[in-house]
This record gives C-alpha cells, structure tokens and sequence, in this order.
C-alpha cells in the first residue's frame, strides 16, 4: 500500500491558477512513475477567497493547511483588491497563514541556470553559475509588528506608525536554520541588518554572532542590508546563504530572482519548527506575485511553482534524487531551447504555460 501524502493545494489569484495546474499535471506523472499517492485536497486564499467568502483566508483552508504535510500554494493579490481594507486584502491571508502554521524560516534560492545567463540584466559572465540561498525570516520584524496604523493628528495631517520586533529567540532559530542550509553548501554565511541604524540590528549582530560562535565550520560574515543590495548587483556569486530578515529579505530576494534571470524562475519554502518526530510544518510557494496583467493569457512561466514542488519533495518528503530529476527535467526543457515570455530570447521558442508544463512533464518522465 502506497502511504498518502496530504497535499494541499491553493491556487489563488491571477496566473496562480494556470502555474498550479501545471504542478498538478507534474504530480500526476509523478504519480504514474513511483508507488506513491498524494492526497490532494483544493482550497482558497486570498482575493478569490474574499469574493467568495468575505475573508482570504477561511477557517476551513487554515485547518487543511495545519492538518496537511505540505500547502502549495501559487499567487495572491490584484488590483481589484486595492481599495479592500488592510486585513481583508489578499496579501492578510497569506500573512495569516505563515504566522499561523508559524513559518519562520524562508529559504530562496537564487541558481542561474547556463541556459538563462544570457536573459538576466546583469553580464552573463556575473550570473551564470549562480547558486546562492536567501534564507529569510518570515514571521515577524516590521510585517507583524505593533503598534501599527494611520491616525489623524489634527490640522489635516496623518500619522502613519510600522514597528520592527525581533527577540532574540526569532533571530537564534532563522539563524540556526541558515547555519544547517550552509553546511550542506559552501558553508558561508552572510548576516544581513542595519545594526548602524537599528535596534533590531544591532540584537541580530549580537545573536548571529553568539550562534556561529557554534558552527566552526562555517564562515560567518555580517553585512549591511544596503551594502548587500550592491554586492547582490555587482558580485553576487561571492554569495552562499544570505540570512536577514521579513522586510530586507523580501527585497533583496526579488533583486535576487532577476540575476537568475526572471522572477518566473524562483522557487520557495517557508519552514516551521521541527517536532519531536522530525517533522515540520511547511508551504512551497513561487517567490513572483500574481501577475494578474498577464493572468489567463498562457503566458505565466510555471517553472518557478514546479521547482516549488521540487523544493516540497526534497524538504517535507525527504525524496531529494526525484527532487534533484525535476530540477533536471526543468534544466532539460530550458536547455531545449523552450521558453515562456518572461525568459525569452532571440533564436529561442516561445511557449505556452501549458506546453513548458507538459515539456517538463515529458522530461521528468524520462528521468524517473
Ligand atoms: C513575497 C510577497 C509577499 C511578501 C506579499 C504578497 C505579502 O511579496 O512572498 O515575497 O511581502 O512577503
Ligand atoms: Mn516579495
């Protein structure tokens, strides 16, 4: 009997739909290749949740994604939700859900694949053989913090107010979790803050600190989050993981995804803590938006979700060949000389989202 795996799966909005279907398409095959059987059950988050349910995100969805082994989830957000209030917006579901299933740790990687180095903005001499991870704190700093608001403070003028928090117990973990990535790398590891500007710096220095001080292996090094968007640009394979926070994390991984090339390509998973049995809580999501400009059109590049997938089956099933086959298989299909949209270049083919899908479903196949 084949164990099933408790998948869920959550579209939600712009081109998140087309991407996941062809995830969807990728297990199935996977399915067809291995004895093994996912139990996939569908839900809703973000603005397609709103319209439907008032709130993007259920109780319903929150208690499948507690209860399964992993979430995939493809996109939220649009413009038609921009006059929504703050807690109702697509993005508060999302938010909910990591601080909820407490997804602390974020892991981006960034690899530029040979046959995309000609498709990134940077000389393809800097970005080809790329390979480095954002490892990115994702339930707290200034995303969660309180106080937060808008008051009026009379005379016609507002007062708008974001708190950054970090204890030292948030800082230790993440810490810890890039120190683990960094061992199976090249055991280099960049902190990332402002401790020239902020408290919340300074303490991350501190604690960063005191945690390499218990890995002698790796190099520890601390940069500052301005002089890393720099070197990001101007020297970016100087990089193994980079370690930082909810706000600069996510900023410096965007400037990382477009030296690989496109956004379309950048996978991720955020990471609960372990339990006693080894096992953590998990969601694999692409690291692009939802893109809604081109959503429905076939044009969306779903390698960034599939290699999602590949992420869930290395991090949450422990399947790292069949991970490392579908990474493979996407290789494979570029080196083809396929492309979506966003990767384009001349002397290349165009395709749809779902032909790539199907190319890298043929692919995987094969490798299986
Ligand atoms: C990301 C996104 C989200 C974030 C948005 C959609 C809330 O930009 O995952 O990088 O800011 O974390
Ligand atoms: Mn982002």
């Amino acid at each position: 009997m084949p164990i099933a795996r408790k998948l869920l799966v959550l579209p939600g909005d712009g081109i998140g739909s087309e991407v996941i279907d062809q995830v969807c398409r990728v297990i199935k095959i996977y399915e067809e290749y291995r004895a093994i059987s996912f139990d996939t059950k569908n839900g809703l988050v973000g603005g397609v949740s709103y319209d439907e349910l008032g709130t993007p995100l259920s109780d319903e969805t929150l208690n499948d994604a507690l209860e399964a082994d992993a979430v995939l989830l493809g996109a939220v957000g649009g413009v038609k939700w921009d006059n929504v209030e703050r807690q109702h917006r697509p993005e508060a579901g999302l938010l909910r859900l990591r601080k909820e299933m407490g997804l602390f740790a974020n892991l981006r990687p960034a690899t530029c694949l040979p046959a995309l180095a000609g498709s990134s903005s940077l000389k393809s001499e800097l970005v080809s053989g790329l390979d480095l991870l954002i490892v990115r704190e994702l339930t707290g700093g200034v995303y969660f913090g309180e106080p937060r608001g808008i008051t009026d403070i009379g005379g016609g003028e507002k007062r708008a107010i974001d708190t950054q928090i970090y204890t030292s117990n948030e800082i230790r973990r993440v810490l810890h979790v890039a120190m683990e990535m960094a061992r199976k790398r090249e055991k280099k590891v960049h902190s990332v803050e402002k401790a020239n500007v902020m408290e919340t710096g300074v303490l991350w220095r501190q604690i960063a600190t005191s945690v390499g001080e218990g890995y002698s292996d790796i190099a520890l090094e601390h940069m500052y989050a301005d002089n890393c968007a720099m070197q990001l640009v101007r020297n970016p394979k100087q990089f193994d993981v980079i370690v930082t926070d909810n706000l600069f994390g996510d900023l410096l991984s965007d400037c990382a995804a477009m030296l690989t090339g496109s956004l379309g390509m950048l996978p991720s998973a955020s990471l609960g803590e372990e339990d006693s049995f080894g096992r953590r809580k998990a969601l694999y999501e692409p690291v692009h938006g939802s893109a809604p400009d081109i959503a429905g059109q076939g044009k969306a590049n779903p390698i960034a979700t599939i290699l999602s997938f590949a992420m869930c089956l290395r991090y949450t099933f422990d399947l790292d060949e069949d991970a490392k086959a579908l990474e493979q298989a996407c290789a494979d299909v570029l080196d083809a000389g396929l492309r979506t949209a966003d990767i384009m270049q001349e002397g290349k083919t165009l395709v749809s989202t779902e032909e790539i899908g199907e190319e890298v479903c043929l692919a995987f196949g094969k490798l299986l």
